[in-house]
């Protein structure tokens, strides 16, 4: 759907959802949009986007920051990445343990020097793990200037091997944004990582095709490729158009505009 600008996007992960506390997710999800447009006022996309995933990972609702899942040895390492459309420029952290990755991702696309970035020291934050329902969370933004930022932020996989680094933190993959679109995706990083849905769209949409088509086209060709179950994905255009699909039960989202805000987790459209 076309939404008026400046426009957020937020997701809480892809996954089966059934049975969950949903009223928790949402209500968390509807206040890290609200928090995140509320930036609108005095900044840019980038911290709307960065203040609405770092909400998210404060929460210990989702598998990112505080909710983060631990690894085979029970310790967290997370994975968050950020992306300006408007220079191209970008900022990852891997093996996070501890603070706010988008935060830390943020201060990375912010010096420049490099992309991505491992945090090799540091002690693992004690997590609020069992309550965790979520999975990974991202945002994508669009400002009054025209500026479009995505990020994403995960603790990864249950049980993955100390050192595993999922798709959240890799450009492309995870997220990416440029002058016509922001993407977030969410799902199993094995898999993600092969198919780099976030830089197809932006090609798709490069050639025309209408952001909804460019999402719905890529998840479909994941589904064919890999089967179901494994990836969600949110977009947002240049004119502001909003779009959010997943092969999976559910994937709790959100979008808000001065207008409205707007959140479903299973079936729908943006309306
Ligand atoms: N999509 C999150 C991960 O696989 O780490």
């Amino acid at each position: 759907m076309l939404s008026s600008v400046p426009v957020i996007v937020l997701h809480g992960g892809a996954g089966y959802w059934e049975g969950k506390n949903l009223d928790n997710v949402t209500s968390t999800l509807r206040e890290a949009s609200r928090r995140g447009f509320e930036e609108f006022r005095r900044g840019s996309s980038i911290e709307a986007v960065v203040e609405a995933i770092s909400f998210m990972e404060d929460s210990g609702v989702f598998d990112a920051g505080k909710g983060s899942v631990r690894n085979s040895e029970g310790k967290v390492e997370m994975d968050a990445g950020i992306m300006d459309g408007k220079t191209l420029s970008a900022g990852s952290v891997v093996l996070v343990k501890a603070g706010n990755p988008i935060r830390k991702a943020l201060q990375v696309m912010k010096r420049g020097k490099h992309v991505i970035v491992a945090e090799s020291e540091g002690n693992s934050m004690p997590t609020l793990n069992s309550g965790n329902s979520g999975d990974t969370v991202g945002a994508v933004a669009l400002d009054l200037e025209g500026r479009i930022v995505a990020g994403t932020s995960t603790g990864g996989i249950a049980g993955k091997d100390p050192g595993r680094i999922g798709d959240s933190p890799i450009p492309g993959a995870g997220f990416y944004a440029t002058e016509r679109v922001g993407v977030s995706s969410t799902g199993i990083g094995e898999v993600i990582l092969k198919m780099l849905p976030a830089k197809e769209i932006d090609t798709l949409v490069s050639i025309g095709i209408l952001l909804d088509d460019a999402l719905n086209s890529v998840v479909n060709k994941v589904s064919h490729v890999f089967g179901k179950g494994n990836i969600g994905i949110i977009g947002v255009s240049k004119y502001g158009e909003v779009s959010a699909h997943f092969n999976t039960k559910g994937m709790p989202r959100c979008y808000q505009n001065k207008e409205k805000i707007q959140c479903l987790v299973f079936g729908g459209d943006f309306s």
